[in-house]
């Protein structure tokens, strides 16, 4: 008699036993899923579009000939740090690396955390700033920006913008242009580009003047590189 009780328990259990190691499979499947999902640059910019449209202000990351072509006009060797403003899943950060910009010297500065994290992970060597590019004047006396010996802050020589200034705010766009402009060093260089193939760029208004100008075809849309400098500097 117990023994036929403890069979019929048996029975009873095994359908749920088998459920229960069915569900875990597959949350161990979804999990793994999400996992490469996250990892995948095109999902994270996917998710951060659909969740700040305006910040993000583009349907795709620049072409690979987009972003060579940024880093063409950056001198790797000019003394000072590159300060990247909005890196997205890092397609110009990948360029300006390959250009030779040391990774060290290379800073960059992303609103989104979601991508701010993705950057971080894709390039561990390169300082990853989470926060807003109109803070930028902020985040440069920060204590963990790069400093030299002395302590002060290392001087930008280069700022190659991603952001997409025409979307943005006019209120944070104003605030961006003036930090911008403010942290570049003097006979400093700034890189723009945008979908606009006509019109001065928004930079001149606050300061900085034209040094050329080049159409990129290879990208979705089509688009300007804007090549600013900042006066002085000898
Ligand atoms: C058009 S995407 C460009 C991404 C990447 N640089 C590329 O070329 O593929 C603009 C990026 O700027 C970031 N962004 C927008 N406003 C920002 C701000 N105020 N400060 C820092 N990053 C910002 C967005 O989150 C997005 O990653």
């Amino acid at each position: 008699m117990v023994r036929l009780a403890r069979r019929r328990g048996v029975g009873r259990a095994a359908p749920l036993l088998a459920l229960r190691a069915a569900r875990a499979g597959v949350s161990r499947v979804r999990r793994a899923v999400e996992r490469v999902v996250d990892r995948s640059p095109r999902s994270v910019f996917l998710r951060a579009l659909v969740t700040q449209p305006a910040r993000v202000g583009a349907i795709c990351a620049s072409s690979p000939q987009l972003a060579a072509r940024m880093a063409a006009w950056v001198d790797p060797a000019a003394p000072g740090l590159v300060v990247e403003l909005g890196g997205g899943t890092g397609v110009i950060t990948a360029a300006l690396l390959a250009r030779g910009v040391a990774p060290q010297r290379l800073v960059v500065i992303e609103q989104s955390p979601a991508l701010a994290r993705h950057l971080a992970q894709r390039f561990p060597q390169v300082r990853v700033v989470q926060g807003d590019a109109a803070e930028l004047a902020l985040l440069r006396a920060a204590p963990d920006w790069p400093r030299a010996d002395d302590g002060a802050p290392l001087p930008v020589c280069c700022i190659v913008s991603g952001l997409p200034l025409l979307s943005i705010p006019p209120e944070v766009r104003q605030r961006i242009l003036h930090a911008g402009a403010q942290v570049l060093a003097p006979g400093g260089r700034l890189l723009q580009f945008t979908y606009a193939l006509r019109g001065s760029s928004p930079w001149q208004t606050a300061g900085l003047v034209s040094g050329g100008r080049e159409r990129v075809l290879a990208n979705l849309p089509p688009a300007r590189i804007d090549v600013l400098e900042r006066l002085g500097g000898g």
